[in-house]
Formats: structure tokens, sequence, C-alpha cells
């Protein structure tokens, strides 16, 4: 898929984001801490994933790009507000995000919190006010309320602080065979799913949803963003490993010095490295009748699995 398309679309959401939030050219100026903060949290930087994924679905199944900037402005909103609250000191309490400073450090505890909640919810106000039918709109509305809400990100960092300390303090070097943890390996999947699964599904779906998808495309491409969704965290989980704070833009090697519980600690390196390729194997499988039509999906695909950063 050539780059310039992602190159396209990435700005369109960097303008969409741009016009949503506060401060922005001819918007009340009060109160400007947290103007500055949601701007911090939210402009320039990240992969702009979720919104690539909804421009490629959309695209894919013939919705015209304008429609799609709503719903990829609105699951990157959601995903900022979700980082910045990942990062607290309550949570995984972390100094560095896309190679600044994190919202809490940057500014302050409160106004890190107040930021989160008011990206969040400029993120509904933005489906709201999209000009699309309102039973779109609605659509869009429950789609990413589900997949933000306690079924899915805020349920999954739920079980993700429950099962943190319980991880492993080193990461095994072979790989550990799933026998017998199967119960482990269950419990760590149903987590990713939540917590990183869930949003990249909805992504998927409201791109999907304005393109008046059928209910059997609707599903097959559920099930590419749910081996996605899954390969996305078990890749940040290896990365977390493998690469440099400075690669990353965030803090390396925190998962094993907070124990977290993830794929590598429960599987080993090559553990997680196997499970990747089988994903990878999944979501081929889940586009082949797409065909060429899928090609931007298939490409982000596989970069959620080779990904450096
Ligand atoms: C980081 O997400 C948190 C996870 C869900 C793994 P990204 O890797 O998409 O972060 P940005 O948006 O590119 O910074
Ligand atoms: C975060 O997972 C998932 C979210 C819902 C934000 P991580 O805690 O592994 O994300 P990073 O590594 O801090 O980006
Ligand atoms: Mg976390
Ligand atoms: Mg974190
Ligand atoms: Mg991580």
């Amino acid at each position: 898929m050539a780059p310039e398309v992602f190159a396209r679309w990435a700005a369109r959401t960097e303008s969409t984001l741009e016009r949503r939030l506060p401060a922005s050219a001819g918007g009340p100026a009060e109160p400007a801490r947290l103007h500055a903060a949601m701007r911090h949290a939210t402009l320039g930087g990240g992969k702009r994933m979720r919104p690539l994924l909804v421009y490629a679905a959309g695209s894919a199944l013939g919705a015209d790009e304008p429609l799609l900037d709503a719903p990829a402005a609105a699951v990157e909103l959601v995903h900022a507000y979700s980082l910045v609250h990942d990062d607290l000191p309550a949570m995984d309490d972390d100094a560095l995000r896309r190679g600044r400073p994190t919202v809490h450090v940057a500014f302050d505890e409160a106004t890190a919190i107040l930021a989160g909640d008011a990206l969040q919810t400029l993120a509904f106000s933005t489906l709201a006010e999209a000009d699309a039918p309102a039973a779109l709109r609605i659509d869009w509305v429950r789609t990413l309320a589900g997949a933000s809400g306690v079924a899915g990100m805020c349920g999954g960092q739920a079980l993700d602080i429950d099962a943190t300390g319980h991880g492993r303090q080193e990461v095994p070097d072979r790989p550990v065979p799933a026998d017998g943890r199967a119960g482990d390996l269950g419990l760590l999947e149903r987590m990713h799913a939540l917590k990183t699964g869930a949003l990249i599904r909805a992504a998927v779906r409201m791109g999907a949803l304005a393109a008046a998808a059928d209910t059997p495309t609707l599903s097959r491409l559920d099930a590419f963003a749910a081996a996605l969704g899954l390969a996305f965290q078990v890749r940040d989980d290896l990365l977390d490993i493998e690469a440099s704070s400075q690669q990353l833009g965030k803090t390396a090697g925190k998962d094993v010095a907070q124990a977290k519980s993830t794929y590598p600690a429960l599987l080993g390196v090559d553990g997680a490295r196997a499970r990747l390729e089988e994903l990878a194997e999944e979501m081929r499988g889940t586009l082949a009748v797409l065909g060429d039509r899928a090609n931007a999906l298939a490409a982000l695909g596989e970069l959620a699995i080779r990904r450096s950063y």
C-alpha cells in the first residue's frame, strides 16, 4: 500500500483534531492550561493507527473520505485520553509519551485527569455533531461508547491493574509451553482484547458502518480487527523488551520492572513472536475474500505485527 495514502489520511486526522480541540483559532481562551494539556496529549505525535483503520475500512467498502473524518478523529481522541490516564501515577506511572513528557509531568496530575475526561467527551460530541445521517451517528456513538467503557478499554485497564505485580520479574528466554497455563493465557488474551482490541475493533467497525456494510461484511472485518488488536498489544509487549525508550518515545522496560502481565512474560519472547505469526495468518485469511479493496487494511495488519515503535 502506497505510503501516500496513509500520509493523506493522517493529515486529514490532524486537521480534524486541530479543528475540534479547544484554543484553536477563534475558540474560547479559558481555561488555557486545560486546553494546552488536551493539545499536548493529542497533537503532533502518535502513529494514528486507529484513524488509519477507520479510513482503510471505510474506503475499502466505498465510503467517502469526508464522512470518515469524524469517526477517525473521535477514536483517536478516546485513545489519547486513555494514554493520558494510563500514564498517571495511579496507573503505569510513566514520564515519557510520544517522545515528550507525559501530561501529568508537563502540567500536573489534576490537569491530566481533567484533560483525559475532556478528550473523552470531545470524542462523543465530535460524533454527535458530525455531518452524517442521524442513524449513522447513533451507531457510531454506540460503537465507540461500548468499546471505551466497562466492556471495553476501561474494563481491560481494570484487569491490567489487577494483574500488575503478578507477572514475572524476568522474561523467560525460551518458549514456555502453554500446556497447563490455558487459564492464564485466556485471561491475558481477554485483557488485551479489552484494553487494546476493543478500540481497534471500534475503529474498523465505524469505518465499515459509514459505508453501510452488511452484517456478514461487518463480522468478517470484526474478526480481522480482533486479530489485529491482539497482535498490536502483543507487539507492544515485545517492543517494551526489545526496543529503546528513544525508539519508542515512551519508557522501555517498564513491564518487567512493574511485573506486568504480558505475553512475553507468560510465553517467552519466542512464544510471543510465534503468536504474532499466527495472528498475521489469521488476518490474511479474514481479508482474502475482499481482494485488492482490502490492501490498506492488510498493510495496517502487517504494520501492527512488524512495527518497530
Ligand atoms: C499505545 O498505543 C498503547 C497501546 C494500546 C499499545 P499506540 O502504539 O497506538 O500509541 P501511539 O498512538 O502511536 O502513541
Ligand atoms: C495501554 O497498554 C492500553 C491502553 C488502554 C492505554 P500499555 O500500558 O501497555 O500501553 P503503553 O505501553 O503505556 O503505551
Ligand atoms: Mg497500561
Ligand atoms: Mg502504559
Ligand atoms: Mg505497553
